[in-house]
């Protein structure tokens, strides 16, 4: 059968053609035209085949007939094969599905790079279903899959629309340093490593940078790789994840929880009115519609007689105290229950960090916020910031943090101090929620978590 498929002599036709992204395809154009991408779908037939090409700018399918389908090449033709396809654009005939509506029929086609068949074939390697650690060793070639790929054009969409946002509220954006010597959110999730004879870090959030830079540029964001040596092995943990922050001055704890509510529904209007994310999104979580405004406002005390009102225990399986954390999956199944996003704020000093400012009324409590989402709960952590020098000082005794390392940190409040908030955002975890994936590692290009550092 291949010797008769090699029999078949194919010519490229001595003819113009203007080379397209799948994207700026004109349907209605009457033009020659070559489509260079990956075989991401084939289907071969006596006389005739199809396959689906992408270019990551969008799927296009090509139909092949006669000559073209029947030759040795496309009889051997494999998956993720690279081909630059040469023809016209046909609209589809009635009945039939092709992405856009629409298919490019052939006159001739080029193989640039034969990916193998056979035991090494790219099915063989992606199995839906196999073991994800198999899966993940595979993740250059998984991020391929239309899944995985429509997640991280989101992703895209989605720091398009915080960056959108941020500017549109005059906020500057800066590129706080990943080593560093001081932490933030405590040791025991600290990246340790050797810099030049010295102990330094990971950086575990950039905010205390960001809180520096108030008065040299005002409320300021940063985008970036935070880093946490975390020993929890759950679905919404990673070492690295991307962290999104924002700082902002002069303003009160309910301007703060505004802000906050305000940023994430526009940016995930962004998101939905953008011509590829939109769909995309529409795709991955059916039905999804961008929150309403304002979000629901709780308490960590509300919270507390929630859940005791619901008969969710604490860690022991006791009644909830004031002082308990409440932990992951406590939260997410009052979070799940209540189904809307929740702004739980005031949660008591000693579950929070140095820096945190009590609240006015009730030194047992900070103005502070976590963002909890229904499918993922908390994806925000932020709060005010102490901004009295004695008193930051204070906050560096009761957690047994030496002060000296964090002199630059101290002098934000000696050289014109301000009452100032801010918020750090996790990206994947807000993707985890937008797009409907069950763990945060979904949405992470090559996620990094306990014992997985590759590829
Ligand atoms: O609540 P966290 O620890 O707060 C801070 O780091 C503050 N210093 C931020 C600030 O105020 N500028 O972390 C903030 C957010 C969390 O709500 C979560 O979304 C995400 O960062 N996050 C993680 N995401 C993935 N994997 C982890 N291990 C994460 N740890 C925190």
């Amino acid at each position: 059968k291949l010797a008769a498929a090699e029999a078949i002599q194919i010519e490229k036709p001595d003819l113009a053609a203007a080379t397209k992204r799948i994207f700026e395809i004109d349907s209605e154009s009457d033009e020659r035209i070559v489509v260079k991408g990956w075989v991401q779908q084939l289907r071969v037939q006596k006389g005739l085949a199809f396959m689906v090409v992408r270019d990551g700018t969008g799927y296009l399918q090509v139909v092949l007939s006669g000559d073209l389908a029947n030759c040795a090449r496309t009889q051997t033709l494999t998956l993720e094969s690279t081909v630059a396809v040469y023809g016209k654009i046909h609209s589809l005939p009635e009945g039939k599905h092709a992405p856009g509506n629409r298919e490019l029929v052939a006159d001739y086609y080029d193989v640039i790079g034969l990916a193998p068949g056979g035991q090494d074939a790219f099915t063989n390697k992606v199995q839906e279903g196999a073991d994800p650690s198999l899966l993940m060793d595979q993740r250059h070639l998984t991020l391929r899959g239309e899944t995985l790929s429509s997640v991280m054009k989101v992703r895209q969409a989605v720091l398009d629309g915080f960056r959108a946002v941020f500017k549109d509220l005059h906020l500057t954006e800066v590129t706080p340093p990943c080593m560093v010597q001081t932490q933030v959110e405590g040791g025991s999730t600290l990246f340790k490593f050797e810099y030049y004879g010295e102990d330094a870090y990971l950086t575990q959030s950039s905010q205390l940078y960001l809180e520096t830079l108030l008065p040299s540029l005002g409320d300021v964001f940063c985008i970036q790789e935070s880093f946490r040596a975390e020993r929890s092995h759950t679905r919404r943990h990673l070492s690295e994840y991307t962290h999104l922050e924002s700082e902002l001055a002069f303003l009160s704890f309910d301007e703060f929880l505004t802000h906050i509510e305000t940023v994430i529904v526009r940016a995930v209007e962004y998101v939905l009115e953008d011509p590829i994310a939109g769909p995309l999104v529409q795709k991955l979580n059916p039905g999804f519609e961008k929150p309403k405004l304002p979000f629901l406002r709780m308490t960590y005390e509300e919270a507390l007689k929630w859940l005791n009102d619901h008969e969710i225990t604490n860690e022991e399986g006791k009644p909830f105290e004031f002082g308990d954390d409440i932990a992951e999956a406590e939260e997410r199944k009052m979070t799940d229950a209540i189904n809307q996003p929740i702004l739980l704020n005031k949660f008591p000093l000693t579950l929070k960090s140095f820096y945190m400012k009590k609240t006015p009324e009730d030194a047992r409590v900070t103005e502070s916020v976590d963002v909890l989402m229904p499918g993922v709960g908390e994806i925000v952590g932020g709060s005010m910031r102490i901004d009295d020098t004695d008193e930051l000082l204070e906050g560096f005794k009761r957690e047994g943090i030496s002060p000296e390392p964090y002199y630059w940190y101290i002098d934000q409040r000696r050289y014109g101090t301000c009452p100032h908030g801010g918020y750090g955002l996790g990206v994947e975890r807000l993707l985890a929620w937008l797009c409907n994936r069950y763990t945060v590692r979904d949405c992470s290009l090559y996620p990094r978590y306990t014992g997985r550092c590759k590829p």
